[in-house]
């Protein structure tokens, strides 16, 4: 079986594999925050799911820290609430995750779901959501942790990459695996070229590991269908 650059991996290269809920409509929709620096194309992945019926789960409200964030006008477009709360005009990283804790509070969050948060989180906000912290990386960790990690992959020579949800704790990028998926590395693949690939997996990983949490909180009311 050969690939091309442009050709999009095999379900099969996901694991856990998917998996889909079938009486989502019965169930009290999972209640969670976004936290952003970027683009927010994850963002929009988690919300045309839960817009489509396939993830039992409400948006509450979207953090994000980067003024410049088109994270804020895609939410905006979603009809989501959305706060900026700025690092630069916080002096320490705990007052700062304070901040963050008070209005995931206020908007009742019950997970909170990092996609693309460019900053290191300190125990206030750990221990705010003990457990409850995912987050969305570019590689298969615990390779390549940190920022560039794409880069990383390239200058490794790595022949397959791909990316991983995880459950968040103190230091950078570690903490336990809840789903990842592989794609293979092209010797002609550029960091933009590999992010694209990378990124058609992280939309469906990221919809797959909040659809595992809710599966986790309600494991006698659903009905499971393998695909
Ligand atoms: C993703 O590639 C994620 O893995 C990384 O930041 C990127 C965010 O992308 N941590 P987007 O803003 O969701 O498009």
């Amino acid at each position: 079986m050969s690939f091309s650059a442009s050709e999009s991996v095999s379900p099969a290269l996901v694991s856990p594999g998917e998996f889909s809920l079938t009486n989502i409509s019965a169930l009290p929709p999972l209640k969670l925050g976004i936290m952003a620096s970027g683009t927010g194309s994850n963002f929009v992945a988690i919300a045309d799911a839960i817009a489509q019926h396939h993830l039992a789960a409400q948006i509450q409200i979207v953090i994000y820290n980067n003024p410049e964030a088109s994270v804020a006008q895609r939410a905006q477009e979603h009809q989501i609430s959305t706060h900026l709360i700025n690092h630069r005009h916080f002096p320490e990283r705990e007052v700062f995750d304070q901040q963050i804790v008070d209005h995931l509070r206020a908007a009742e969050v019950e997970w909170v779901v990092m996609v693309g948060w460019m900053r290191r989180v300190t125990s206030v906000l750990i221990d705010a959501f003990p457990d409850r912290i995912i987050n969305i990386h570019p590689s298969l960790l615990p390779s390549f942790p940190g920022i560039r990690a794409i880069e990383q992959a390239i200058e490794h020579q790595v022949k397959i990459s791909g990316c991983t949800v995880h459950i968040v704790r103190l230091e950078v990028d570690s903490g336990p695996i809840l789903i990842q998926a592989a794609v293979p590395v092209y010797a002609e693949d550029t960091p933009a070229c590999l992010h694209r690939r990378i990124q058609i997996q992280e939309h469906r990983i990221i919809v797959q590991a909040i659809a595992q949490l809710i599966q986790n909180r309600h494991p006698h009311n659903l009905l499971l269908e393998k695909k």
